[in-house]
Formats: structure tokens, C-alpha cells, sequence
């Protein structure tokens, strides 16, 4: 083991407690198949396949950590890599929180990864690390924007909107995850930042709260969240493409 790597114990909590409506009807989202295999199985190979990662965490929806649990033991995964399944909550906020509190002491660098987001690179999970090992207490990938973005007055669903503003787009980034953090950092901002409403949709969000500066990152166009239909006819065709170059 490397002087690096004992300094540093690196854990992935995976939020999966989400019920996945805008995707349509049917099993929860994280349980969704692509290309045969769970979604949620990707996204624990993913965080698996970085050298850096020795455990896993996955935060099952509040009722389903037995069939969590079953599904992962009936996939291969990498014998390097523990795994632990916690029940979930009502928002990804309180996830994030009941799988932090599952954690050993030993773990000092904490990768929070969406199930939602099954294709992410190794590249990209090491280039977080990395990050967080070298200094930064917060560290999100993130991709320049392609659309431009309003600001608007919301109105009922389906009503014209009033513009309020135009950011420039060159000044923002599309976040993706995993996002990663000094555990200390992290657990002082959930234990610290109001859990209100629906909760936070981004842990990086909530450290900032706390005056710590998070680091961005270059992202990836395959860390893409699998959030509507289409999405995962895009994940199909990633993974078709993979398999093809793998054949070569
Ligand atoms: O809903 P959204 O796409 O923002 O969810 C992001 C991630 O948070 C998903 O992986 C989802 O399963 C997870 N989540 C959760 N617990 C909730 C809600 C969402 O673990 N109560």
C-alpha cells in the first residue's frame, strides 16, 4: 500500500432510495435495467472500479435493503471492495446523511455518486480523488453548459414564463458526481445545514453554505443522470458502444 493510500481511506455512498417518477411507471429507478444488469450495479462498479475506493455504500429505498442487499450478492463485484446497505429516507438529503452515518471510523475521504448516474468513467471518479487527496475539501466534476440558460418567473406547468435574466454561460458548469469530500467536511455540513422542504439536491451545495470553497473539476459526457425515457435510450447506446470497442 502506498504512503498515499494509508493516509487516506476513500468511501462511496451511493444514494438509491429514490422512487425515479419522471422516469415513468415501474421499479424503482436504481433498480431499472440497462443492457440487462440493474442500474444500481453499474453505478457500484463504477465507484468499485477506482483502486482508491475500498468500500461501498448503498442507500436503498426505505423498504428494499434485503432485495438491495440479494442483488448485489448475485452480481460480481470486485473482491478488493467491501459493501454495506443501509435503508434510505424521504429525500436524498436524509440518504446521503443515513449512509455518512454508516460509515467506519477509519474512512477519512468521502465519493457521494447518484445510482441515477451508472456510466461514469474510472477516469473521472480518480480525478475527484485525487482532488480531495491533494488538499480540496469539496470537489465536484462538472461540464461547461451547451444550452444557454434564462432565469425565469415560474408560472403554472405549461404557461409562457417571463425572462429575468440571462447568466453568462461561459461562467457556468453542469455539476455531475461523484462529488467528493474530507469526511469531516461533509458530515459538519449535514450536520449543520437545515434539512427544510425537499431537502438538498447537492452535497457541495451545502458545504458551500458553510464558507468552504468546493473545486470543480473536468466532468463527462458519459456521467450523464438517467432521469427521463430518453435517458436511458442514450445509456443503451453508450454501453452498445462500449461492448463494441471492447470486442476489438
Ligand atoms: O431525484 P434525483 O434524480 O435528484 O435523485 C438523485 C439520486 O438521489 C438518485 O440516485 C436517487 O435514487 C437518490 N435519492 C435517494 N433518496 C431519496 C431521493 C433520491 O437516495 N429520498
Amino acid at each position: 500500500m502506498s504512503d498515499e493510500a494509508r493516509q487516506h481511506r476513500t468511501a462511496a455512498v451511493i444514494p438509491a432510495a429514490g422512487r425515479g417518477v419522471r422516469l415513468g411507471p415501474g421499479v424503482p429507478k436504481a433498480l431499472r435495467a440497462l443492457g440487462g444488469t440493474p442500474m444500481l450495479i453499474h453505478a457500484v462498479r463504477a465507484m468499485a472500479a477506482s483502486r482508491a475506493v475500498s468500500l461501498v455504500v448503498v442507500v436503498a429505498p426505505p423498504d428494499g435493503a434485503p432485495g438491495v442487499k440479494n442483488l448485489l450478492n448475485e452480481h460480481a463485484l470486485p473482491e478488493r471492495t467491501d459493501y454495506l446497505v443501509v435503508p434510505g429516507g424521504e429525500t436524498r438529503q436524509e440518504s446521503v446523511r443515513l449512509g455518512l452515518d454508516a460509515l467506519p471510523d477509519d474512512i477519512t475521504t468521502v465519493l457521494v455518486h447518484d445510482a441515477a448516474r451508472p456510466l461514469v468513467p474510472v477516469d473521472t471518479v480518480d480525478a475527484v480523488v485525487e482532488a480531495v487527496h491533494g488538499g480540496s475539501p469539496a470537489v465536484v466534476p462538472a461540464l461547461p453548459l451547451t444550452d444557454t440558460v434564462k432565469q425565469v418567473e415560474p408560472r403554472q406547468k405549461g404557461e409562457p414564463e417571463p425572462v429575468v435574466a440571462t447568466p453568462d454561460r461561459a461562467l457556468l458548469r453542469a455539476v455531475q458526481t461523484p462529488q467528493g469530500f474530507d469526511r469531516a467536511t461533509l458530515v459538519g455540513a449535514h450536520e449543520t445545514v437545515v434539512r427544510g422542504g425537499d431537502g438538498a439536491t447537492d452535497c457541495a451545495g451545502m458545504v458551500e453554505q458553510l464558507g468552504t470553497t468546493v473545486m470543480v473539476v473536468t466532468g463527462h459526457e458519459e456521467a450523464f443522470k438517467v432521469t427521463r425515457p430518453l435517458d436511458l435510450v442514450l445509456a443503451e447506446a453508450v454501453l452498445a458502444r462500449r461492448r463494441a470497442n471492447d470486442g476489438f
